[in-house]
């Protein structure tokens, strides 16, 4: 399972030294969380901070945009340095553009749904997109408590893609830890976010190694 450190839990004021440690520790991406007080009651940051993020570091970049009407900005953090792009099926009515300009972008293209949003609404888009980001939080902020109720959902879309051998990855993004980490993996997913449990802990490295479930 890869890992993607969510820097909204990291300390602000160090953070060129937080993404060194991140990419030292073995992070697989670095999760930025693009909020704008509208979509999510929290305001984080936007394209200049990824452009600045990207110069210093060489470590993929996860754009969780929690914006409305993502098409408005997807090219903006295509400039930025992006790599992987994912916008909320519950913010826009041009799902299928938002999907085209972040791929004609050269960027993997995801599609975001809130724990409320069943995937059965996004069904159709789950063969053209590059991955799936299925929250276990409500969408705002960072060390808020897993929900494990989404977990059937996972397993769902897990079926789904395996029964229809698709390519689609599985991303989980909220209140991820060592200890939930196996029983994602277990349900089918790839790539797990993760703020809290990482920023909040006192080895980056254990953290990370714990929830790619790897043995020492
Ligand atoms: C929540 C964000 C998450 C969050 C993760 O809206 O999308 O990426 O920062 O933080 P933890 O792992 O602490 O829930
Ligand atoms: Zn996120």
């Amino acid at each position: 399972m890869k890992v993607a450190p969510s820097i909204l839990a990291a300390d602000f004021t160090k953070l060129p030294e937080e993404i060194k440690k991140t990419e030292e520790a073995g992070a697989d991406f670095l999760h930025l969380d693009i909020m704008d007080g509208v979509f999510v009651p929290n305001i984080t940051f936007g394209p200049k901070i990824v452009e600045t993020i990207n110069r210093i570091t060489a470590i993929p970049l996860d754009a969780h945009l929690m914006i409305v009407e993502p098409e408005r900005y997807i090219d903006r953090f295509i400039e930025a340095g992006a790599d992987w792009i994912s916008f909320h099926a519950e913010a826009t009515k041009n799902t299928n553009n938002c999907i085209k300009m972040i791929k004609s972008g050269s960027c993997k293209a995801g599609l975001a749904i809130s724990p409320p949003t069943s995937w059965q609404e996004i069904e159709q888009y789950i063969a053209i997109i590059d991955f799936i980001l299925i929250m276990t939080v409500n969408p705002g902020f960072c060390g808020q408590a897993f929900m494990p109720e989404v977990i059937p959902k996972i397993e769902e879309v897990h079926r789904h893609i395996d029964k229809n051998k698709l390519s689609c990855m599985i991303e989980v993004d909220g209140g991820v830890s060592p200890k939930n980490a196996g029983l994602l993996c277990n349900a089918g997913v790839n790539i797990v976010v993760a703020g809290a449990s990482v920023y909040k802990s006192c080895d980056y490295n254990a953290a990370i190694k714990a929830m790619k479930c790897l043995k020492d």
